[in-house]
């Protein structure tokens, strides 16, 4: 089945809705989502969003916490940007009736998180992403221009390689017309025609075996970028959120969210020992590698799986009233974190590279832009800053909009539909072995984790990229004669993101911002 659409979005998270609101007078918007729409990390994001928002704080000060913690890396104008534009889009938030916690003379109540030099995040007790994903999805709903479709799985990008024409990386003017996507109700691959395409996917956290992220995360965005030669930037990148709830049996990995470190919750050993004096001086507030990369160091040390972190010194009351979601979540796993301390280790949490997008969100194929976790915009460099994610997608949701609708304005848009084939299935049988895509996702997975994860080596990364490169040509031989499905898809798309993880973890010949190799030891 054909459709042809205005804008589509593919991803209903926190930067494809905000998107969608924003071009929605202009023009006809059909969003995409491969699972319920409110599924997606927006909705797990528990500390807030990050903003100047008083005269006790300055965009000066965000500015340089954002720069120290990319490590050099990030683009400052971007940062400026960003940092600058944000009371703006916090007020448009509210607007469409999300509420951040207030408290005397309904000033916002504002958290601390890891690398922040001043108490600058809004948030919604420890449920903030729940409460944004609420208030975009109503607003979504409630508008006549925007059809929301689920279980839809966007599969390939549209681009001149589906007219016939030989596309490399070095084909100039690739040009978006939309995207191939499964009806995963129907298992008909339909084809959606578009005069501009976001990518709105989230991230890949999936590529590791613990992982905060919700199950969605598997980097399809990138994935179809990569494949239709787009342009990619820093994905040796990968953020380790360092505490994560430790029950091996869970997934995804349950957040502890900084915040508590920010009200004074503190990392301790087995024995009940503080340790990150050894690392930093700014202890359990040290920017996130850098605590990650502690814990792995004394799990290392011990031997052990996890370590703690003592919440108790912040009071009962407050506990229960601050962090509501936690406080139930570990009661429910027989931790009363009013009593005892509770068990973390890292996870895979946040993907700081993606697809490279200029400061209107859009990438280096023509017509195709990219928000949100799945884009690399300058802002996190080597490592995002706690809370800047969520800002950073209404940031560039935003610029993206307004450029976006000036080009649907004022562009001709020459490509023939009808020249468009549909989707090709002609000969393709269906897999009767799940076990060759499950068994392959658990090993993609290992790999990840032992050789390409907070610490990495020389030796480490080339027996990935050597495993890696069986594992995908395997896939492809799959693939190449296999009824699509969502499965297979994701799969391929892992495949393709862990591959891009390493080759430029290899290609780094420096430890900078959370790429830190043994061999590389300043
Ligand atoms: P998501 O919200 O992940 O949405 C992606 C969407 O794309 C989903 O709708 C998904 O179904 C869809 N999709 C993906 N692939 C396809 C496909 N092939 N076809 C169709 N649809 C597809 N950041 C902060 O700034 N502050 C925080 O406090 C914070 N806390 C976090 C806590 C947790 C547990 C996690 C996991 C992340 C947290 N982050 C936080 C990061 C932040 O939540 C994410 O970076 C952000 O929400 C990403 O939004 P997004 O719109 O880019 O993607
Ligand atoms: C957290 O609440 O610790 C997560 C914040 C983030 O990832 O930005």
């Amino acid at each position: 089945m054909r459709h042809e659409v205005d804008f589509l979005i593919i991803g209903s998270g926190i930067a494809g809705l905000s998107f969608a609101l924003k071009v929605a007078p202009y023009g006809k918007v059909c969003i995409l989502t491969k699972a319920e729409a409110a599924e997606g990390s927006t909705r797990y994001a528990q500390g807030g969003i990050a903003a100047v928002m008083y005269d006790s704080d300055s965009f000066e000060k965000h500015i340089q916490d954002t720069l120290v913690a990319g490590d050099g890396i990030c683009d400052r104008n971007v940062v400026e940007m960003t940092i600058r534009e944000a009371p703006e889009r916090i007020a448009e938030l509210v607007r469409y009736g999300i509420h951040f916690d207030r408290g005397a003379g309904d000033r916002f109540d504002l958290h601390r998180e890891g690398g922040h030099s001043e108490y600058r995040i809004l948030h919604h007790k420890d449920n903030t992403g729940a409460e944004i994903e609420r208030g975009l999805l109503q607003a979504v709903l409630d508008h006549p221009n925007i059809e929301l479709k689920e279980h839809r799985f966007a599969i390939d990008l549209i681009t001149q390689h589906h007219l016939g024409q030989r596309v490399t990386k070095h084909t100039p003017g690739i040009e978006c017309y939309g995207a191939y996507a499964l009806d995963c109700e129907t298992n008909r691959i339909d084809t959606y025609l578009a005069k501009i395409t976001l990518l709105a996917t989230g991230g890949m956290g999936n590529v590791y075996t613990t992982t905060t992220t919700p199950v969605i995360s598997t980097g399809d965005g990138v994935a179809m970028v990569h494949r239709a030669r787009g342009v990619l930037q820093d994905l040796e990148f990968m953020q380790f959120h360092p505490t994560s709830l430790y029950n091996p049996a869970e997934k995804p990995a349950f957040l502890i969210t900084e915040a508590m470190r920010g009200a004074g919750a503190i990392l301790k050993d087995l024995q009940g020992h503080e340790f990150m004096q050894k690392y930093d001086s700014r202890l359990s507030l040290a920017p996130r590698d850098i605590v990650a990369r502690a814990i792995d160091n004394e799990m290392k040390l011990a031997g052990v799986d996890h370590l703690y972190l003592d919440a108790r010194g912040i009071g009962r009351d407050n506990l229960i009233n601050g962090f509501p979601t936690i406080y139930a979540k570990c009661l429910e796993a027989g931790i009363n974190i009013t009593k005892d301390m509770i068990p973390i280790r890292p996870a895979a949490h946040y993907q700081c590279g993606g697809i490279k997008v200029d400061r209107n969100g859009e990438s280096s194929i023509r017509h195709l832009y990219a928000a949100g976790e799945c884009s690399c915009t300058g802002l996190h460099g080597g490592n995002r800053l706690a809370s800047n994610s969520l800002l950073e997608a209404v940031v560039y949701a935003h610029n993206a909009a307004e450029h976006a609708i000036d080009r649907i304005r004022h562009t001709a848009f020459h490509v023939q539909y009808s020249a468009i084939p549909d989707w090709n299935a002609e000969g393709m049988a269906l897999n009767e072995e799940m076990v060759l895509i499950t068994q392959t996702k658990k090993e993609l997975q290992e790999i990840m984790s032992n050789y390409v994860g907070i610490v990495r080596s020389d030796l480490r990364l080339q027996r990935a990229f050597d495993r890696l490169n069986l594992i995908f040509r395997e896939t492809e031989d799959l693939y190449n004669r296999s009824v699509m499905t969502e499965e297979l898809s994701e799969l391929r798309n892992l495949i393709a993101c862990a591959y891009l993880i390493t080759k430029q973890a290899m290609a780094r010949r420096e430890n900078r911002g959370l790429h830190f190799s043994i061999d590389l030891i300043r």
